[in-house]
């Protein structure tokens, strides 16, 4: 294994910290990537790279390790339910432990908001956020905003309405910063207890139909874990309020989309015929997961 001298920059712990350039090339890369008719590469031969999940994945966790594996990099996977944070090792500890090992870049998602910016200023080498609590999840927005510049051709000019659980959402933060520098216009909707003042600042909350009559409607999961008991009445009344439901979806525009970072809570926020409807992209934002991550690893480690 080699060690990588990193660079403070080859760390991706949001988008708010990068910038428009940065992102574009980023999406482009992912283009590239997306073109390639080999599904193995040997660009990163011979590099390490620890995929850390502290809190549980499928999408991003598989994703990466595919990305990963298409680029030649030896994988290895650490589910903290099978670590020694069971017995109480911290994830500090548990990054410096794989890393004194001679891991070339880790992915790391956890709960604590705040400590992978900590973490990066004392771990050599590049690490790459999968998630980390409420703040941030840049490969999920990177991934929103691939597919967006897919589907309309670019972003600048969109108007784009992310409806749901706002307070509780990374996904709802990372595609804030990244769709505001590519110049699109962000709306948000949610319930008065699912609302972020601080993220008021920066789009307005609108009601839903207003919201509907967007190029994009993003539907944000109702993340019941974050919750506490009584954060939402029932689920009929979440979809009545707030959902995407059929009737709904037949107010949107007719080149609108409708996305969803998944998992789906099918008949709460989002209607199950609609899901794998024409206007969906659910599914093929999660296929351009592996480019996007793909060029994010490479930026890390190439
Ligand atoms: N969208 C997303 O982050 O999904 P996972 O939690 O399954 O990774």
């Amino acid at each position: 294994m080699t060690q990588t001298n990193v660079t403070f920059e080859r760390h991706l712990l949001g988008l708010k910290q990068l910038d428009k350039e940065e992102i574009v090339s980023i999406l482009d890369r992912a283009a590239h990537w997306e073109r390639q008719p080999n599904k193995v590469t040997h660009l990163l031969e011979g590099k390490f790279v620890a995929n850390m999940f502290f809190e549980n994945s499928t999408r991003t966790r598989f994703s990466f390790e595919v990305a990963e594996k298409r680029l030649g990099a030896q994988v290895l996977n650490f589910s903290a339910a099978a670590s020694s944070v069971e017995k109480g090792e911290s994830i500090y500890d548990t990054v410096r432990t794989l890393e004194s090992m001679g891991i070339d870049a880790g992915v790391i998602r956890m709960k604590p908001i705040g400590l992978l910016a900590e973490l990066a200023e004392k771990i050599k080498v590049p690490l790459i956020n999968a998630g980390d609590g409420n703040n941030e999840h840049p490969t999920q927005a990177l991934l929103d905003l691939y597919t967006m510049r897919k589907t309309f051709g670019e972003i600048k000019g969109l108007t784009v309405s992310i409806i749901g659980d706002i307070m509780h959402s990374r996904v709802a933060r990372s595609n804030l910063w990244g769709l505001q520098k590519l110049g699109a216009n962000v709306k948000f909707c949610a319930p008065d207890n699912m609302q972020s003042p601080e993220l008021g600042e920066h789009a307005p909350y609108v009601s839903i139909d207003e919201a509907l009559q967007a190029d994009v409607v993003m539907m944000l999961r109702v993340q019941l874990e974050r919750h506490d008991k009584g954060f939402i009445r029932s689920a009929e009344d979440y979809r009545e309020h707030y959902g995407l439901t059929v009737e709904r979806a037949g107010m949107m525009k007719p080149h609108a989309i409708i996305m969803h970072p998944a998992p789906v809570n099918r008949g709460v926020e989002i209607d199950d015929e609609l899901v794998e409807h024409e206007k969906s992209k659910i599914f093929t934002q999660m296929s351009h997961g592996v480019p996007i991550r793909m060029a994010v690893i490479e930026r890390a480690l190439a």
